[in-house]
Order: C-alpha cells, then structure tokens, then sequence
C-alpha cells in the first residue's frame, strides 16, 4: 500500500519533477506540478496549480510542501508522475485510496539540444521493465520477460522507438503524436511509456484502427494503468475525419497499402514535425502499372513487379515529401530478417523543398500508367 506523500518524501532530495492529473473531485485543480527551485539559496519546491485556464504558484520548503501534499494531493488524483535525477515513476490511485506503481524506468538526461542523426545509441526498453501495460498485451511475461512469440516485434518496436529518441529531444514539454493503424497498439503504448513515463512530458496520443475490437482493448488497458492522454479511436483513416488540434509527430508500422499515404498527407496538410512510417503491402502501383517503357523489363514476373513497385511507391512518397518541404531519410530500420517490410521513411519538417523528384515521379506515372495517392492528395508545390 503505497502512499503517495511517502514516496514524494522519498523522491524530494533528488526530485526534478512531480506531475499529479486526473483529479478525482470536479471543483479541485486540474493538474499540479511540482519543480524544485533556489530561493535565496535555499531549495524551496514550487506547485503550478492549474484551475481552468489559469495556473497559480505556490513555494514551499520541504516539511511545507509535505504537509499540504498529504492533505490537498493525497487520493485526490489518480494519476502522478515521480522524476528525479536517476529515475521516473508512475503511479495510478486504486480503489482503496493507495497507490499502485504502474512503471519504472531509469531517467533520460534531456540534451541542450537536437543532433544530427548520427548519435549514439539510445536503449530504450529492456527486459525485466516494469511496463504491466505490455504483459496485457502480451508481449512481456509476468515477470517482465519478453514472451518468446512476440521477440522480432519487440525488437522491431524498439527500435523505432529508439530512432524516435533520437530525432525528437528538444521539443518542449508535451507531445502529440498520432498513429495511424494501430493495430494491437504495442508500438503506441510503448511510445506513450517512452514520452510520459521516461522523458515525463505531458504525452497525447491518438491511435486509430479499424477494427472496434482491438481499440475497445487499447483503450481498457490505456485506463487501467492510468495513461492519461493515451487513447484509441475507430477510424478508417483514409475517408474519416480526424484529430484537428496540434500534431508533432505522425507514426505508421505496416499500416496497410494507401492508410500510410493518407498518414503522410496528414502530416503535410496538417504542419506536422516529424513522421516515422514503415509501409506495407504497397499495391496500388503494383496493381495498377502498365507496360510503357525502358522499364518494362522489371514488370515480366509478378514477384520482380511487386517488389519494383513497392520501392517505387516509397521512391514517391519520399519526392512529394521532400518536394513539400521535409528533409528525408530512407533506411532500414531492422535487419531483413527480422521483417521484410524493413524501409522507414523518417521525415522531419525543415521547410527546404526539394525539387524535382515529385517531377520525375509524375512523369513515370504518366508513362507507365499507375495510380500512387500521395501523389493526388498532396499537389505539388
Ligand atoms: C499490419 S497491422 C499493423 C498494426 C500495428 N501498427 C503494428 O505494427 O503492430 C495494420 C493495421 O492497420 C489497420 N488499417 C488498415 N487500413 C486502415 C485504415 N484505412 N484506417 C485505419 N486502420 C487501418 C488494420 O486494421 C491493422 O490493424
């Protein structure tokens, strides 16, 4: 039976962050965080109540700040986030009033500043985690382990998560991110873990699917460990409509055929920063590419034309990316072994627009007949 109050005294020397959300009570503040900081040279802690739109500050000393934690935050909210120099926890309020952790993970120094892509290595997720949202979903065991079935998407998953890391460092304090095709939603829970529990920001994000089932699931596992701003929504996101406020950062992982296009031109349309995608199944060209020219030759057997046509579809997207203002890199996110579908388009807006790829591509699909939806959705600039 963990009491908050107690596990904040504990945290307090090394403390850089507290955050307490979801309040149980309608007329209490809706958030409050807490933040160290010298006054005078002395270490006072700061709480930024937030009621409405307004926030209000508030310093204390140590025995202060833990006299009002235990009358005005402890049990009143069901989400709160522990960060000090070496490590970040979360807790969600049970029903008997104590709290339970609900992931652990050691703290990420935040760097001055962006990179270039060349960094070192970022580990982000490791066996033995306390992460309960990935033993519901199957890919940890109970003691933390990685369930045997599930090893290649976790280390798939990892992986994009870790180049995630390193692209996206300095980007303030919230994040919103949306994921397109969700699915069984391994990669979305962990990039909600890596953001709000590892990096502590204050973490949105929307992960929509087809299928009402697998959302339904999501979105019961998001609520039980109390990962506020984490949810799932029944979207055909080639036709419906979808979020309209602020997005950073769009992700796809073999998001079936057109879904990643329609993702792309969200990103594009909607001034979004960053989008990680690994496409899938690409078979509109494939099923729509006639015989016209110099490369007839590769489109003689069905296995040599669908593989031409699935890089000529991600050679397309990355032109009307670049052409509308992203700088793009192309890479192999795992080895082939651990997926076929392995390319990643990992696109950052800088707005420098490349010119003449778009070009080349619309004179190819002049040529050779075939349809790519980028291509119609975003016109060229
Ligand atoms: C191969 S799964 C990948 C799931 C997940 N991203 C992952 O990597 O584990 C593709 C998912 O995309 C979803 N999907 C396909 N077309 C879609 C569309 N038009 N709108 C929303 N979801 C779509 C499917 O229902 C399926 O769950």
């Amino acid at each position: 039976m963990a009491r908050i109050t107690q596990e904040l005294a504990l945290c307090l020397p090394a403390l850089t962050k507290a955050v307490f959300s979801q309040p149980t009570e309608a007329n209490g503040a809706k958030k409050i965080e807490l933040r160290p900081l010298l006054l005078k040279g002395e270490r006072r802690y700061q709480a930024e109540r937030l009621e409405g739109t307004k926030a209000f500050h508030e310093n204390f000393t140590e025995a202060a700040l833990l006299a009002w934690a235990e009358e005005r935050l402890e049990g009143r909210y069901r989400q709160v986030l522990l960060v000090t120099e070496t490590e970040s926890r979360q807790f969600i309020l049970k029903r008997d009033g104590s709290y339970k952790k609900t992931g652990s993970a050691a703290a990420l120094p935040r760097p001055a500043g962006a990179q270039g892509h060349n960094r070192e290595k970022d580990y982000i997720l490791r066996e033995g985690e306390e992460i309960p949202a990935l033993v519901d979903l199957g890919v940890f065991t109970k003691d933390f382990k990685i369930v045997k079935a599930r090893y290649d998407k976790f280390r798939q998953i990892n992986r994009f998560v870790e180049l995630v890391a390193q692209d996206v460092r300095d980007d303030g304090d919230t994040i919103r991110i949306l994921d397109f095709g969700c699915g069984k939603s391994y990669l979305t829970f962990i990039l909600y873990y890596y953001f709000a529990v590892r990096r502590g920001l204050k973490t949105e994000i929307i992960g929509y699917d087809l299928k009402a089932d697998v959302v339904a699931r999501c979105n019961e596992i998001a609520e039980r460990y109390g990962y506020e701003g984490l949810r799932f929504e029944v979207a055909d996101v080639t036709r419906d409509r979808l979020a309209e406020t602020k997005i950073d950062m769009v992700v796809t992982l073999h998001a079936c055929d057109t879904a990643t296009d329609y993702a792309l031109a969200y990103a594009v349309k909607h001034g979004v920063r960053h989008i990680f995608s690994v496409p899938c199944c690409q078979h509109e060209v494939n099923l729509s590419i006639q015989k016209g020219g110099e490369l007839d030759l590769l489109l003689e057997h069905g296995i040599i034309k669908e593989r031409v046509s699935a890089l000529l579809t991600d050679a397309i997207r990355a032109a009307v990316l670049e052409d509308a203002g992203f700088e793009v890199d192309v890479i192999e996110f795992v080895d082939f072994a651990h997926s076929p579908k392995n390319l990643m388009l990992r696109a950052r807006y800088t707005g420098k627009h490349r010119r003449g790829g778009r070009e080349k591509a619309e004179a190819l699909q002049k040529q050779y007949g075939f349809r790519q939806s980028l291509l119609d959705l975003i016109p060229g600039t």
